[in-house]
């Protein structure tokens, strides 16, 4: 009995350590199969990043040149829509040079070859570099497709909002020329002006800021105005500019500006193809819009009065049997042509073809800008009058009121450190 057990506990015996043996061996392989296959998945993995990322910068340049494409395509649009504009032909706002748009081509070059194990993390980090490299030009290139987009709403949104420039194939144009300067009232005296101007058919606003460049505050009024125009600048030359302290008729204003205007007719419109007349504007008056369809008339240089000038209730010609004999005025009588820059339109295949050198004096006597500028295209016998002539009185030389208050009070929360939010614009 005692012999049957013992024999019973040796089998028992040899039967777990033959369990244990197997066990231990099934475990062994099992790492062995595990260490295996991580290895495999390791080198599958790296495969995988590497293939990626050839792909990916694959994909960054194929994106890149579509951009490219639709860049070009943009830029062709928008000249098409400029030479819309008979005009505007290098002063646009929204022609964007090409360059600044298209981004560099080429320069995403990813090495070719394979990239073997060795060096593989040194060539995924190059990769990496790159592609932050091409993040960031994509980044810049949003930022450029998003100036663009918001040039062509604001097209758009004046043609939705029916702002239009009325156009009539019959009539001859008005080039109207204005000059412009930077001053607190500057933009609600060309707002009214520019919603004038909406009214008049066949008319070319020609705006000269008194600047070194052209400010986006003017353009963006030229671009929502629904006005056909060209936007130019000329900053007055130092010894003519106004300095502190002095009258603000020290000197003449607007001439540098009215003359680059003058340059720009001379080097852009056949007044063959586009009949039509040169008028001068301050930004600051106030015009009626008869008188537009009365200067459409005009053959070599018409005249009319403007009321509130000459220190009168107006000053302007007057007129016996259709001829222009003499001028009422209360200021500087003598001169030979003693009225405003409102007063008179000039036709423009006149000042074009017959008088190519014509243009203001900026040398001119206080007063007499008017004068030496008429006495160089037409006499008394020759004026044409117009306004029922010249007893209707279509424009007034008002001027807007400087807003001491406001200046002196902006300046004041100016030195407290509380000016009045500069991203508004006024
Ligand atoms: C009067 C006439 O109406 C002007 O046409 C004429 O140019 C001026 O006299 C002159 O003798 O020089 P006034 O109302 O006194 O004009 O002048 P502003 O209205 O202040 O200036 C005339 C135009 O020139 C305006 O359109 C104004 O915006 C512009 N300007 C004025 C400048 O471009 N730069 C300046 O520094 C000042
Ligand atoms: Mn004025």
């Amino acid at each position: 009995m005692r012999r049957n057990i013992v024999t019973m506990l040796l089998w028992f015996g040899a039967a777990a350590i033959f369990t244990i043996h197997v066990i231990m061996q099934h475990r062994k392989g099992k790492e062995q199969v595990e260490e295996i296959s991580e290895r495999q998945l390791t080198q599958v993995k790296t495969t995988i990043i590497e293939r990626t990322e050839r792909e990916n910068i694959h994909q960054v340049k194929q994106n890149l040149n579509a951009n490219d494409d639709a860049d070009e395509k943009s830029n062709n649009d928008i000249d098409a829509q400029n030479h819309d504009r008979i005009e505007e032909k290098r002063e646009s706002d929204v022609n964007l040079p090409a360059a600044d748009v298209n981004n560099n081509n080429g320069q995403h070059d990813v090495g070719s070859g394979s990239i073997n194990n060795q060096n593989s993390l040194e060539k995924a980090q190059e990769e990496i570099e790159k592609l932050k490299v091409e993040n960031s030009r994509l980044l810049e290139r949003e930022q450029q497709f998003k100036n663009l987009a918001r040039r062509l709403a604001t097209q758009l949104k004046g043609r939705e909002g029916g702002l239009l420039p009325k156009l009539d194939p019959y009539l001859p144009w008005i080039f109207a020329i204005t000059p412009t300067y930077a001053r607190y009232t500057q933009k609600a005296d060309l707002v009214r002006l520019a919603q004038t101007l909406l009214h008049v058919t066949n008319l070319h606003w020609i705006l000269v800021e008194d600047a070194s460049y052209r400010t986006d505050l003017v353009s963006r009024l030229l671009q929502e105005s629904g006005i056909s125009f060209t936007h130019l600048n000329i900053r007055t030359e130092p010894k003519l500019q106004r300095k502190k302290g002095e009258k603000h008729n020290k000197h003449h204003r607007g001439v540098n500006q009215r003359n680059l205007a003058l340059q720009w007719l001379r080097d852009n419109v056949d007044p063959q193809k586009t009949p039509g007349v040169v008028y001068f504007m301050d930004d600051d008056n106030t015009y009626h819009r008869k008188i537009f369809d009365e200067m459409r008339r005009t053959r070599r240089v018409s005249i009319w009065g403007v009321g509130l000038a000459g220190g009168a209730r107006w000053a302007g010609p007057i007129v016996k049997n259709g001829k222009v004999v003499s001028f009422h005025t209360n200021w500087a009588p003598d001169r030979t042509f003693p009225t405003d820059m409102a007063g008179f339109a000039v036709s423009l295949s006149y000042l074009l073809k017959e008088k190519r050198d014509v243009k203001f004096d900026m040398n001119a006597k206080r007063g007499y800008l008017e004068p030496t500028f008429l006495a160089q295209l037409t006499s008394m016998d020759q004026l044409e009058p117009l306004a029922e002539n010249c007893t209707k009185i279509y424009v007034w030389h008002t001027r807007t009121e400087v807003p001491r208050v406001s200046i002196r009070g902006e300046k004041m929360l100016m030195k407290l450190g509380k000016p009045s939010d500069p991203t508004i614009e006024v």
